[in-house]
């Protein structure tokens, strides 16, 4: 499989740091080896699996539409994002929604894929609210892809969603914040973090600290906790007075936009 940068002709997206500087060692010998994307994708090949031999579907957690993803999908196209870091994929749905936004984007996709996501999706579709993610699918179709995760499991029937764009996405089944650390020793500088995971201040503070130049945006601005608690957009406000950020947001979608670049329409959270 080529490399994103190969293929794009476009300069390595990764640090041009020496190695010993990226993996932030003392002295030691430091081995180029696991720098890039390259590196990256020998290291998390995607699963071995039948592609194709399944139903692809397109399944986001986005309100059927409504989520307000559009804010991010402008910040992909105007700021010409050519690597992206999405930290809770779920079934790839949002994933195919950006890399259909631009075709000049890469995408690493973090998520565990652990577990089996068959009983969920079988109550979710039967949710009076959650169940819009499944409203544009028929009940056949819902229950195959029941049948399909419990017999292929999540992460093959996730990457087959996305098999199409193989050469420019990046599975990397580790937990968040831990691989965001992952990713920065390896030298990979993602210009923008997504974040829809467990809606943890920690992701925020990580990202931050390990990418201080990418754009930081993400969802469940308005998902409430068992106490009614809008606890993402908590962390995001929280973050943003404390790094003086303006934070753009619409529906579920949120942005944070750098002190430096606060443009006037952007609405203060
Ligand atoms: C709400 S779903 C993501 C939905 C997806 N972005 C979409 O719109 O269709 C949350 C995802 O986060 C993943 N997740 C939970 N904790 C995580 C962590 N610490 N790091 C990375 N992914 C995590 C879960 O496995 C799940 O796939």
């Amino acid at each position: 499989m080529a490399d994103a940068d190969s293929m794009t002709g476009t300069p390595p997206k990764t640090d041009k740091r020496t190695a010993r500087e990226a993996v932030g060692e003392g002295t030691g010998p430091v081995s180029r080896i696991n720098l890039g994307l390259k590196a990256l994708l020998r290291d998390n090949p995607w699963p071995e699996f039948g592609y194709g031999e399944i139903e692809p579907f397109f399944l986001a957690l986005d309100g059927n539409g409504r989520g307000g993803r559009e804010i991010i999908f402008d910040t992909i196209r105007k700021r010409n994002i050519q690597l992206m870091v999405e930290v809770g994929c779920f079934l790839c749905g949002s994933t195919l929604q950006w890399l259909r936004s631009s075709d000049k984007l890469t995408i690493i996709g973090v998520d565990p894929w652990d577990g089996n996501w068959a009983a969920y999706i079988e109550r979710m579709a039967l949710d009076p609210i959650q169940s819009r993610s499944v409203w544009h699918l028929g009940d056949e179709q819902v229950a195959t892809i029941v049948a399909n995760l419990r017999r292929h499991g999540n992460f093959c029937v996730a990457m087959n969603n996305v098999r199409l764009y193989k050469q420019r996405f990046y599975p990397v089944r580790r937990h968040s914040p831990e691989a965001l650390s992952y990713l920065h020793v390896r030298g990979i500088v993602p210009e923008l973090i997504y974040i829809d995971a467990g809606k943890h201040r920690d992701d925020l503070d990580a990202a931050y600290k390990l990418f201080p130049n990418a754009v930081l945006c993400g969802d469940d601005w308005l998902w409430p906790d068992e106490k009614g608690v809008l606890r993402m957009q908590e962390h995001v406000k929280a973050f943003a007075a404390e790094h003086g950020f303006t934070v753009q947001s619409s529906r579920q979608s949120w942005l944070l936009i750098p002190p430096d670049q606060a443009p006037g329409e952007a609405a203060k959270g």
